[in-house]
C-alpha cells in the first residue's frame, strides 16, 4: 500500500502548523554558511505546501521568522529577509498553479518595505484560492500575539465599545492574528528538537504534537504524509474518558 493510500482522507487535519528548524545544522553538516541551510529550506517548504494540496488540508501554517530571529547575526537576518523576498516573488505562480491563497501573521510593520510589499503583492494575487490558505508566521512570536490581542481589547473596554463581562473565549480569539482559522490539530517539529518556542501558543491548546528527527531542508510532502498517518493513529480526547468517546 502506498504511503497516501495509508491516509483516511475522511479523517484529515484541517489545520497542520510546522516548526521549520534545522537549516543551521543542515549546512554545517555539509560545511556550508548556514544560509545555504535557509536556501535549502525553500525546496522543503515548496514540497511540503504541494504534499498539503495533494493531500487535502486546507490550512497549513509554517514558522518562518520568530520574534527572536531579529537577534540573530545581521548577516543571516538579512539574508532571510532577501530571501523571502526573492522566495515569495519567485513562488507565486507555484502557489496560483496549486489554488494556494497566502496569508501571514505576526508584526508585519517589522518586516522590511520590499519584504512586506511582496507579501502584500502575493497575499492579493493569491486571495481568490480556495485550495489550502499557506500561512506564513513572520516577526511573529505567540506571547506578542496574546498580548497585542489583550490591549486591543483594553482599548474597546476603556472607549465603551465592549464589556467587561462580555469577553469569552470566542471574543479573545477574534483579536488573534488567525482569527477565522480553525486551530491547528497537528504541530509537526523538524530537527529532534522538542520545544514549541513561542508559536501559536493559544491556538495549540488541543494539537497533536510530532516530532521528526529530520532536519528542515530534507523534509519533503512523504514526511508529511507520515505525520499525518501518525495523527490519525492517535486518540484525540479532549478532556474526556476513551469510554465516553467510544
Ligand atoms: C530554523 O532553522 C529556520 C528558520 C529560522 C527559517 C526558516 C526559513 C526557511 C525555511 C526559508 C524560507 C522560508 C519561506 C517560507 C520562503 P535554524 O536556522 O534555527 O536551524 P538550526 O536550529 O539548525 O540552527
Amino acid at each position: 500500500m502506498s504511503i497516501l493510500e495509508q491516509i483516511d482522507k475522511e479523517r484529515l487535519p484541517q489545520h497542520v502548523a510546522v516548526i521549520m528548524d534545522g537549516n543551521g545544522r543542515w549546512a554545517k553538516e555539509k560545511g556550508k554558511l548556514r544560509v545555504f541551510g535557509h536556501q535549502n529550506g525553500v525546496s522543503a517548504v515548496r514540497d511540503t505546501v504541494e504534499g498539503a494540496v495533494e493531500l487535502g488540508i486546507k490550512y497549513l501554517t509554517l514558522y518562518a521568522f520568530s520574534t527572536e530571529n531579529w537577534n540573530r547575526p545581521k548577516m543571516e537576518v538579512m539574508a532571510l529577509m532577501e530571501l523571502l523576498v526573492s522566495t515569495i516573488s519567485k513562488e507565486t505562480k507555484t502557489l496560483m498553479d496549486n489554488g494556494v491563497r497566502l496569508f501571514a501573521i505576526g508584526n508585519l510593520s517589522n518586516l522590511p518595505e520590499k519584504c512586506r510589499k511582496q507579501l502584500y503583492d502575493a497575499i492579493k494575487k493569491t486571495s481568490g484560492n480556495t485550495n489550502c490558505t499557506l500561512t506564513l508566521a513572520l516577526s511573529y512570536s505567540s506571547r506578542w500575539e496574546i498580548t497585542e490581542a489583550a490591549r486591543r481589547i483594553a482599548i474597546k473596554v476603556r472607549d465603551g465599545d465592549l464589556g467587561a463581562e462580555q469577553i469569552t473565549e470566542d471574543i479573545f480569539e477574534k483579536y488573534l492574528n488567525t482569527s477565522g482559522m480553525p486551530d491547528p490539530e497537528l504541530l509537526i517539529r523538524t530537527s529532534g528538537e522538542h520545544r514549541i518556542s513561542n508559536y501559536l501558543l493559544w491556538q495549540i491548546a488541543y494539537a497533536e504534537l510530532y516530532f521528526t528527527s529530520k532536519l528542515w531542508p530534507d523534509f519533503r510532502r512523504e514526511d508529511l504524509f507520515e505525520a499525518v498517518i501518525d495523527y490519525q493513529k492517535r486518540e484525540r480526547r479532549f478532556g474526556l474518558t476513551s469510554e465516553q468517546l467510544n
